[in-house]
């Protein structure tokens, strides 16, 4: 670490110093270096002492102010010239007031009051001149002691130097002199502090400014599988005509798999080629992955006395190997209305009102004669394709028309399972294949994409 006086003795590039405040810094460690170097030697009032520090710093053949110049100044760049150049011409008088706030008056030949207030105007200005080059706080308080402070500042110098021995004619003015002085120096002290204080929180504010312009952290947002919003789309549908949403289980037993409704022993469905029984402890009751959500039906009627009118979204399993229009799980929405006055117009009406809903007003249905175990009569509700307008086309395979989904008035035979009385109600049910539908209505030719969750595929429904 070179000392404050090695310093004088590089330039400002060795130093490091690109700034002015940087500049000022030295000043004041400058500063602090003289006067102590002047207090001690004042201390034992040794004149000679004083003469040495003077030629040494300010008037000798080669002081340091002097080599200070030519390091600091001659040699720096242009930007830092100025600073150096003020911050050393201002050393050159700080230090010589210094030199003089330790002799009497006496020596400095003001012993009338003119002398005496161009003494204090001086005094004055030199401090003025001191406090502008600090900008911190630190510094600041560097100053403050120089000026201030109780040992050795100017102030308490002044007063031992110049008041106290001063001749009795002479002292109320240098006194009041003194008092104006020190409420200056108070003052300008306390308004620099306030200021350096104002422009730090200033500067603080101005970088901790939030900036609204920059772009924000981009969360993307998911977005609806397709064959959600194929639920939600029905859902709303039925939920709109008044019907309720009701889950069921997915393991089930194969009495409300089948049975219930009516799917006889030998029926091919049960087949264990067909669907997925699970593995029972022995003694247990068979269990199987529900092959359709058609057991909601039974359950449903079971619990709950007619009026009936719900829907069941949910997944249903078979054993199916994945392909284009297969796979081993998927989505039905069963629906199931059972009242006193339910007639086949009641079926057809709701069954197009669905339609419409859910492809577009422009598409007709119609009902294909059909089969199933629980409903009698059974039907297949087409929908003019949605992809030729009914005009035929490689989707409808020149037909015109699509095949949607299963559908029949209820079998009497299921009602005798729930104990509801067959002769006075009737009803309808329904068996939406989501997935399917899913197909139709966004055109997609392989119902795998809706299993593989790749995210290029689903952000086009998003
Ligand atoms: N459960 C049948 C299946 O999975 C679909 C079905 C057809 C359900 C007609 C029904 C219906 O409610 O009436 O193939």
């Amino acid at each position: 670490m070179p000392t404050t006086l090695d310093k004088t003795r590089q330039t400002l590039a060795d130093l490091g110093v690109t700034r002015p405040e940087q500049v000022y810094q030295l000043f004041s460690e400058l500063r602090s270096v003289f006067e102590a170097e002047v207090f001690s030697a004042a201390e034992t009032q040794d004149g000679g002492k004083l003469l040495n520090i003077d030629d040494k710093w300010i008037s000798g053949s080669r002081p340091i102010l002097t080599e200070a110049w030519e390091n600091w100044v001659d040699q720096s760049p242009t930007a830092l010239q100025a600073p150096a150049k003020s911050v050393l011409s201002h050393l050159n008088r700080r230090f010589k007031l210094t030199l003089e706030v330790v002799r009497p008056l006496e020596r400095l030949n003001a012993l009338n009051p003119a002398a005496i207030a161009e003494l204090f105007e001086r005094v004055k200005e030199i401090f003025d001149r001191d406090i502008v080059l600090d900008s911190t706080l630190i510094s600041l308080g560097v100053t403050r002691v120089s000026w201030v402070g109780r040992k050795n500042g100017l102030i308490t110098w002044i007063t031992e130097r110049w008041l106290k021995p001063a001749k009795p004619e002479l002292k109320p003015l240098v006194g009041q002199a003194l008092n104006e002085l020190k409420a200056h120096v108070e003052g300008a002290l306390e308004a620099r502090r306030m200021a350096i204080e104002a422009a730090s929180d200033q500067g603080a504010l101005a970088r901790e400014r939030e900036d609204l312009s920059l772009p924000g952290v981009m969360r993307p947002l998911g977005s609806r599988h397709p064959l959600r919003q194929t639920f939600e789309d029905i859902e709303r549908i039925f939920l709109s005509l008044g019907y309720t949403v009701v889950a069921g289980p997915e393991i089930e037993t194969p009495y409300y798999n089948f049975e219930a409704l009516n799917i006889p022993e030998h029926h091919p469905a049960r087949d264990n080629m067909d669907t997925f029984y699970l593995a029972a402890p022995p003694g247990a009751g068979q269990r199987l992955l529900r092959t359709h959500t058609s057991p909601m039906q039974i359950r449903t009627m079971e619990k709950q006395a007619p009026p009936v009118r719900i829907i069941v979204p949910g997944k249903v399993y078979r054993r199916d190997n994945p392909d284009a229009t297969h796979n081993f799980m998927f989505h039905q929405i069963e629906g199931l209305a059972v009242d006193s006055d339910i007639t086949f117009c009641d079926f057809k009406g709701t069954v197009e009102y669905f339609v419409r809903e859910f492809l577009g007003p422009k598409v007709k249905t119609r009902l294909r004669p059909s089969y199933f175990p629980f409903t009698e009569p059974s039907v297949e509700v087409d929908a003019t394709c949605v992809f030729c307008g009914g005009k035929g086309c490689g989707v409808c395979k020149q037909s015109g028309w699509i095949e949607l989904f299963g559908a029949g008035m209820v079998d009497p035979a299921v009602y005798g399972f729930v104990n509801y009385d067959a002769k006075r109600l009737s009803g309808f049910a329904f068996g939406l294949g989501v997935d399917r539908l899913t197909q139709l209505k966004y055109n997609t030719n392989d119902i795998q994409l809706y299993f593989q969750n790749d995210v290029r595929f689903l952000r086009q429904f998003a």
